[in-house]
């Protein structure tokens, strides 16, 4: 597949729907899920994002997601989220569905963003459900817990085997529905319902194109793959595009 019908493809469409994984943030500097460095203490991210792993030992989850939090407070967006971030002002229709809950589409300046697994920075009661932001890192207290109550917080982030947030998952599949292109930038594709976004827009006969540095379990159904760093393809992408009106 060559970047110049990627691009032409663009330069037609009048709606545009964009789902992000982790590889969008890797070249700012933050480890992906799966594959090399996919492991933290020797555990899957499977055995740490999960209900039962926090009721288990809430301690050992917040370490984890304390030292993400604080990797994520040193970086910044890279040019694939800049580019990202333009592009919602160049399509008439224009929606960024992002896995990442660490927030550097929204630093770049995209607004119209649905994150479909929760946000880093938003700490959850477990008692009451009441949610409140805190950028603090370290957190001065692990496990944090509830101002109001005292009862212990999670991040509210969406962990496996718990449902995406019902309107930021309707409103990404809407825009899987109506789109004439759907970009799956960096990822590996195994999460669901995020990737069924792919399945969607393919039938409703959008075009799909995957940026990726590798082959994923989603290269076989999509209309064209390119491969590379999507801080490199996507400026590369937009160089190509005529410019907006
Ligand atoms: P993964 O770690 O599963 O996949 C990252 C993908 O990015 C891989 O396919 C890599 O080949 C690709 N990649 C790496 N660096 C890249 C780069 N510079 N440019 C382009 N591609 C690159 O991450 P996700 O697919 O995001 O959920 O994982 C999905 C969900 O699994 C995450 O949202 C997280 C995790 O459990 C929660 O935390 C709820």
């Amino acid at each position: 597949m060559s970047i110049a019908l990627a691009a032409e493809w663009l330069a037609d469409a009048r709606q545009v729907t964009v789902l992000t994984g982790a590889g969008v943030s890797a070249e700012s500097g933050i480890p992906t899920f799966r594959g090399d460095g996919g492991y933290w203490r020797k555990r899957r991210v499977e055995e740490l994002a999960t209900p039962a792993a926090f009721a288990h030992d809430p301690r050992l989850v917040w370490e984890w997601y304390e030292e993400r939090r604080q990797t994520v407070a040193q970086c910044t967006p890279n040019a694939g989220h800049r580019v990202l971030a333009a592009w919602e002002k160049r399509f008439p229709f224009f929606l960024l569905a992002t896995q990442n809950v660490d927030g550097l589409h929204q630093a770049a300046g995209s607004v119209r963003v649905a994150p479909l697994h929760g946000d880093l920075w938003t700490l959850r009661c477990t008692a009451e459900g009441t949610e409140r932001a805190d950028h603090r890192t370290p957190l001065p207290e692990l496990p944090p817990r509830c101002p109001a109550c005292g009862a212990l917080e999670r991040p509210a982030i969406v962990w496996f085997g718990e449902p995406l947030p019902k309107e930021r998952w309707e409103e990404a599949t809407q825009a899987a529905v109506v789109c004439d292109v759907l970009l799956v930038i960096g990822t590996s594709g195994v999460v669901q319902p995020a990737a069924s976004l792919v399945d969607t827009a393919l039938a409703h006969r959008a075009r799909v194109i995957e940026i990726n540095l590798q082959e994923t379990v989603l290269s076989d159904v999509v209309s064209a793959s390119l491969r590379g760093p999507a801080a490199t393809v996507l400026p590369a992408l937009d160089r190509l595009l005529p410019p907006s009106t």
